[in-house]
């Protein structure tokens, strides 16, 4: 039976152009692993968006001097058009300003009031003692109470990854004057965290396959559980649906309460759009279903925390119990997180990446230079899988020049180089001896090892393991001389043996790169003489916003406003995780260089749109 598997992937801020640092964290890890699902068959709905409240926008939109309507329209189709071109294979890529989007948030907060986990409290909120303004999240800067970091922000610290309150921190300053900040007292709603922390912890303690510093982390979150406010004081967000508040326009969600939301409500956008508006529920009420989040580490908190708490609140499981909102289903369930698969950071020569600085690397400019897969093969093959990891120039030429050049793309230009030349098609095998025998084993291994890494997230670890056996078929040329064997007309049978199995290895390899790098596995699928679609790609479409859900308050999107969404028809796609036996007599054409070799200069260099400084 195929299984279910909802491929979760974090939300990007629209509040400008993604860098490289983005999608190493999130982007290529969920598609290489969404990908793998689909050809094993399992039925995978992959889903995102931007993610477009927050003062993340706000700061922004000041800086460009928009509206920050303006300024999320404009960044929500650049981020579309980017993740598109990288390959990112969503089922539905939206945003969070949907009406959709609105009412599901609304629809659960809601209900983790009605079951009592969303209490009212006064708190102490920074405003500017000059302005009179609020000063919340990224607004307020100060020292970390817990790590000493000296930039953490209102609601979180990135160097430690705890979730703070503004009056947490140490010498507190105001990032737009730089001011001391004054507390007030503000009327905020708080998710009852302390009365989910069992649940939490028991959900938690059953989790046995996350990479052990998430595991750990979260585990340690629960140390220090606190309620945590979901309001803010700002005039951009979705409006808490409740008497008295719904129309104030001060007071607005929290951007982290209904970014992680959106993970359910893009899978119901998704249903409706495709013509089944309850398809969604598969995924989220079935507890055989599996679900994969994909981020980086400064994410965690949000992922392994604050939604399995939403999530067990709205379905009453938490210690004051309650009863399940109609999002639950007929089983009152909502899956909670099969796994938190987090990143490290990505640093650019060593620093932090950062726009303002100018350290920073576009996906946009790399695509235009060098084409999806290289990036996506050098993310996944030196990535910031489970440490902090850097990018340099001089690293990725050798990456891309030595091993995806070198080593498998010159292994398929010559193995149909000389099939074509000397055959004009997949030449016809005599009997295979031990070595030939030998190698087409391993190669049928390697979709287990490969698969199981996969399955375990341990993409580098899978990538290698491909590349390992395109060394393995290199030796084998190298060994078995065909270019000798093509010079003696007693020879021709072992030649078109030893031709068979190298063009049969090369298919094998490019089946388990497949997920890693689906353009060019397209390609080798055709140079092999493969027809139709061997990898599926998304498409960019414009949608209209005619979501049959109502939200309710002050200043919710209009209806009837266009957006672009990523989605894609995966399903009949030709790749699958075993190997496609090659057909003798498939006529070859002349392959193509599969990489462009990169100018070596680059590695001392940088492009022009990334000069090394
Ligand atoms: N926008 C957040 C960031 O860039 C990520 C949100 S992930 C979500 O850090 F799940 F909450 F949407
Ligand atoms: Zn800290």
């Amino acid at each position: 039976m195929p299984q279910r598997v909802l491929a979760s992937v974090a939300w990007p801020y629209a509040n400008g152009p993604r860098h490289i640092g983005h999608v190493a964290g999130f982007g290529v890890p969920s598609d290489v692993f969404a990908r793998y699902q689909r050809m094993i068959g399992n039925d995978v709905l992959m889903i995102s968006g931007t993610d477009e409240h927050g003062t993340p926008l706000l700061v922004q939109a000041e800086k460009e001097g928009a509206s920050v309507r303006e300024l999320a329209d404009r960044y929500n189709r650049v981020i579309v058009e980017e993740l598109a071109g990288l390959g990112l294979s969503y089922d539905l890529f939206t945003r969070t300003t949907t009406r959709n989007h609105y009412a599901v948030v609304q629809d659960l907060f809601r209900g983790l009031h009605a079951n009592g986990y969303m209490i009212k409290q006064t708190t102490r909120g920074a405003i500017s003692p000059s302005t009179g303004r609020t000063l919340p999240d990224r607004y307020i800067e100060g020292t970390c109470p817990i790590c000493g970091a000296t930039d953490a922000r209102g609601d979180q610290c990135d160097t430690c990854g705890n979730q703070l309150d503004p009056a947490d921190l140490i010498d507190p300053r105001s990032k737009i004057n730089g001011e001391t900040p004054e507390f007030v007292d503000t009327e905020h709603f708080m998710l009852d965290l302390p009365a989910l922390a069992d649940a939490l912890r028991e959900w938690l303690e059953a989790r046995d396959n996350w990479r052990p510093n998430v595991l750990k982390f979260s585990l340690n979150l629960l140390k220090d559980i606190r309620p945590r406010a979901m309001t803010r004081d700002i005039d951009w967000g979705i409006p808490v649906p409740m008497e008295g508040w719904q129309d104030n326009n001060a007071k607005k969600l929290y951007v982290w309460f209904d970014a992680v939301v959106g993970y359910l409500s893009a899978s119901i956008e998704w249903a409706w759009r495709s013509g089944d508006p309850e398809a969604w529920r598969t995924w989220w009420n079935d507890p055989e279903a599996v679900s994969y989040y994909f981020m980086g580490k400064d994410n965690i908190t949000f992922h392994s925390q604050i939604w399995p708490a939403e999530l067990l609140g709205y379905v009453g499981q938490g210690a004051k119990g309650g009863t399940a909102g109609d999002l639950g289903g007929q089983q009152g369930n909502l899956n909670l997180p099969t796994a938190v698969v987090s990143s490290e950071f990505l640093t650019m020569s060593g620093s932090k990446f950062s726009s303002s600085k100018g350290v920073v690397i576009y996906v946009k400019d790399f695509l235009e230079e060098f084409g999806p897969d290289p990036l996506r093969y050098f993310i996944s093959i030196a990535g910031p899988e489970t440490t902090d990891t850097d990018f340099t120039w001089d690293e990725f030429v050798r990456r891309i020049n030595g091993e995806l050049a070198n080593e498998w793309g010159n292994l398929v230009n010559r193995t149909v180089s000389m099939a074509h030349k000397n055959f004009g098609v997949i030449p016809e095998p005599g009997e295979l001896d031990a070595t030939d025998r030998a190698l087409l084993e391993e190669a049928q291994q390697a979709y287990t090892t490969v698969g199981n890494a996969l399955q375990a997230c341990k993409f580098k670890a899978g990538i290698s393991e491909a590349m390992r056996l395109a060394g393995r078929a290199n030796q084998y040329i190298a060994a078995m001389e065909p270019w000798k064997l093509a010079k003696d007309e007693s020879q021709r049978e072992r030649l078109g043996t030893v031709l068979y199995t190298a063009l049969q290895v090369v298919s094998d390899v490019n089946t388990l790169l497949t997920p890693y790098l689906p353009f060019s596995a397209q390609k080798v699928f055709e140079t092999l003489g493969g027809t139709g679609e061997w990898a599926a790609q998304p498409r960019v479409e414009e949608v209209t916003d005619d979501s049959p859900r109502e939200p309710v308050g002050a200043g919710v999107p209009e209806p009837g406003r266009t957006y672009p969404i990523i989605t894609g028809d995966y399903t009949q796609q030709r790749a699958v995780w075993r190997r496609r036996e090659l057909e003798p007599r498939t006529p070859l054409s002349k392959p193509k260089p599969l990489f462009a070799k990169l100018d070596p200069e680059l590695a001392q260099t940088g492009p022009a749109f990334a000069p090394v400084q």
